[in-house]
């Protein structure tokens, strides 16, 4: 008859051959999962990461339209469907979140070093500092990009820069001077942002 195996012991037998069995970078990380006190960790290191991202020259000016929260929360859980393989990150695949960025190879490297620091200065060690950064290496091609290009949305190219003139059939506000817009009013919006702009506030690229 099959001895009965403790739950705890079962956990730790799943555990263990899970670590041992790791089939590539994105394979879950039960051992990185444990080091980052399961998710503790990883909300302080990002919570770091974006408090320096939201202000360094080179990065800030990304995030001008989003918030700290926004960015830590996305990334927490994208990063946590990663190392626990839980379904629990329903935001953008990395090709269409960034598909308005211009990102060169050398302004990568520069936020992979900020992630490296902080991670070092949370006190990760070291070989699991590499497993981290070799994920983020795996979206390296899909984010660094010298044109944007437009995000794909079942299929077809949404373009990912420039203004279309609407009617609307709500009632909105212009998101620069704030001015009470009636349905029926012509607005000009931003195609990727959505920003609504009124006849006074124009932008000089508009399509009109
Ligand atoms: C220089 C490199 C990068 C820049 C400038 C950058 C910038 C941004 C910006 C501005 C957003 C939008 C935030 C918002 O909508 O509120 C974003 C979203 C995101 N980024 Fe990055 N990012 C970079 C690299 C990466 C890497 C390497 C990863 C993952 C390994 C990553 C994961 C994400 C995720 C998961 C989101 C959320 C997508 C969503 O809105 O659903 N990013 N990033």
């Amino acid at each position: 008859m099959a001895k009965e195996v403790a739950p705890s012991v079962k956990k730790l037998r799943k555990k263990q051959s899970s670590k041992t069995e790791r089939k590539g970078d994105l394979a879950p990380n039960p051992e990185m999962w444990a080091a980052l006190n399961d998710g503790q960790l990883l909300n302080e290191i990002i919570a770091d990461f974006y408090a320096q991202v939201f202000v360094d020259p080179q990065l800030a000016h990304f995030f001008k339209d989003s918030t700290q929260q926004r960015a830590k929360e996305k990334l927490y859980l994208f990063m946590k469907g990663i190392f626990t393989g839980e379904k629990c990150y329903f935001g953008e695949r990395p090709r269409n979140a960034h598909h308005w960025m211009v990102i060169s190879d050398e302004l990568f490297d520069h936020r992979e070093k900020l992630m490296e620091e902080t991670l070092r200065k949370h006190h990760l060690a070291e070989p699991l500092i590499e497993q981290w950064i070799a994920v983020d290496e795996i979206y390296r091609k899909q984010i660094v990009k010298s044109t944007a290009f437009g995000k794909k949305v079942g299929g077809i190219e949404i373009p990912a820069e420039g203004y279309e003139v609407d009617t609307l059939t709500v009632g909105s506000l212009c998101d620069v001077c704030e001015a009470e817009l009636d349905p029926g009013t012509k607005i000009t919006y931003h195609v990727r942002t959505g920003k609504v702009f009124c006849s006074n506030c124009t932008p000089e690229n508009a399509a009109l």
